[in-house]
């Protein structure tokens, strides 16, 4: 990884372009927005602060949601704008507009220190379509650009691949390194013994990942209604469990490639099983999972089970560096939520390094109230993955090598 850094950018003064991935949960109550987690928001301020220190005039842009090419007015910044504002205790001039005349008449007017906020990237079709007129129209606001939107990283569009063609310099910003730091660098040759939990619905969403891991892992540990896809492979009754029937030979195959390679592959000795997916269904814990002894008929695993979380802790306990991506359970639901905090909790007292793999894992953690017990939580999702499968990312690839 051997990209520029904004440490390397001369940038008091200047105009900088920040890619940031404000893309952040919301809830409408009323009609007026509430973000319910602005952790995203939070993560940019290293950068927007050191920009501000320098005096450099600092404008943002970034995507939220998916508006499809078209001006949604859910969609807007504005309300992120207002956010920021009391973050950073500092005006933030909101451009109804993200590129043209509006952007560019607010820029010319900017003092330094200040921060400017672009209108939602994708109201403009050429976000997404990665059209490099609009990547040039939006590379003429700045001097310099830096990219900080890890979450948005995987993404080709006009924002992360496009502008870096236009400017002279384009670099990472501290969140986008401290994402690298830890899911690229950390995670190439980890401390061993190196142990993975991998949990969610399907099978078919970490296939790539948990094979990439398979290079890396010393133990891998099965998760969440994924386990149930393992469990048929290998004939092991799932009653009325969530499954991906036609993925049964890639379970198989991935199950092969892990004992080819040596890699501890766990799969939940027993679950937490309920007759409906709702709080308060009857749940009972099942005896020790085997041909024989499955889930019961018209009963579905909603958790992993006491003798697992057992085991599973045992596991976490040796480990140097841990890997946690994807529930184990379905932990919304309080009364099946016990296995993922336990998983959050067996981390929380390791002394290993921590690093949760972005996506719902995060919500769990946050929930547990076990957030600031982690060595790193990371902003991205999707994002995540693509990196932990070893896949380049559009948004970093495009910036400036460093020599
Ligand atoms: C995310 O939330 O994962 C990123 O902001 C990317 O959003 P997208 O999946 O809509 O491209």
């Amino acid at each position: 990884m051997s990209k520029l850094s904004l440490r390397d950018l001369d940038v008091r003064g200047k105009r900088v372009l920040v890619r940031v991935d404000f893309n952040v949960p919301i809830e409408e109550p009323d009609r007026k927005i509430d973000i319910t987690d602005d952790t995203r928001i939070r993560e940019s301020l290293p950068t927007i602060n050191y920009l501000r220190e320098r005096d450099a005039k600092t404008i943002l842009m970034s995507h939220f949601g998916r508006p499809k090419g078209k001006r949604v007015e859910k969609y807007s910044l504005r309300p992120i704008g207002d956010h920021l504002h009391s973050l950073i205790n500092h005006p933030v001039i909101f451009s109804t507009d993200t590129i043209g005349a509006i952007p560019e008449g607010i820029i010319a007017h900017m003092n330094a220190a200040d921060v400017a906020l672009l209108e939602n990237l994708r109201f403009q079709p050429g976000e997404e379509a990665n059209d490099p007129k609009f990547a040039e129209a939006l590379a003429k606001l700045g001097d310099v650009y830096v990219n900080d939107a890890f979450g948005a990283a995987h993404r080709a569009h006009a924002s992360t691949a496009g502008i870096p063609k236009f400017v002279a310099h384009s670099a990472m910003g501290f969140l986008m390194e401290k994402e690298l730091k830890y899911l690229h660098e950390e995670l190439d040759e980890p401390v061993q013994p190196f142990v993975v939990i991998m949990g969610g619905a399907k099978v078919s969403d970490k296939i790539g990942v948990l094979k990439a891991l398979t290079e890396k892992a010393n133990t891998i540990l099965i998760g969440g209604a994924m386990a149930n896809t393992f469990f048929q492979a290998q004939g092991i009754p799932i009653g009325a469990s969530r499954v991906e029937g036609d993925k049964l030979d890639l379970a198989n195959d991935l199950v092969d490639l892990a004992r080819k390679r040596g890699v501890k592959f766990l799969l939940p000795v027993d679950v937490l099983e309920a007759q409906e997916i709702r709080a308060g269904a009857p749940v009972r814990n099942t005896s020790r999972l085997s041909r024989q002894h499955g889930i019961n008929n018209g009963w579905q695993a909603v958790d992993i089970g006491s003798a697992t979380i057992a085991l599973y802790r045992e596991e976490i306990a040796k480990a140097k560096t841990i890997l946690w991506n994807g529930p184990v359970g379905i932990f919304e639901i309080p009364d099946f939520a016990e296995g993922t905090i336990a998983i959050a909790e067996a981390l929380a007292q390791s002394s290993a390094t921590t690093i949760i793999g972005g996506g719902d894992s995060v919500t769990a953690v946050k929930q547990a109230g076990l957030a600031d017990k982690m060595t790193f939580i990371s902003t991205g999702g999707g994002a995540s993955l693509e990196l932990l499968e070893g896949r380049e990312l559009p948004g970093v690839a495009a910036l400036t090598e460093k020599t």
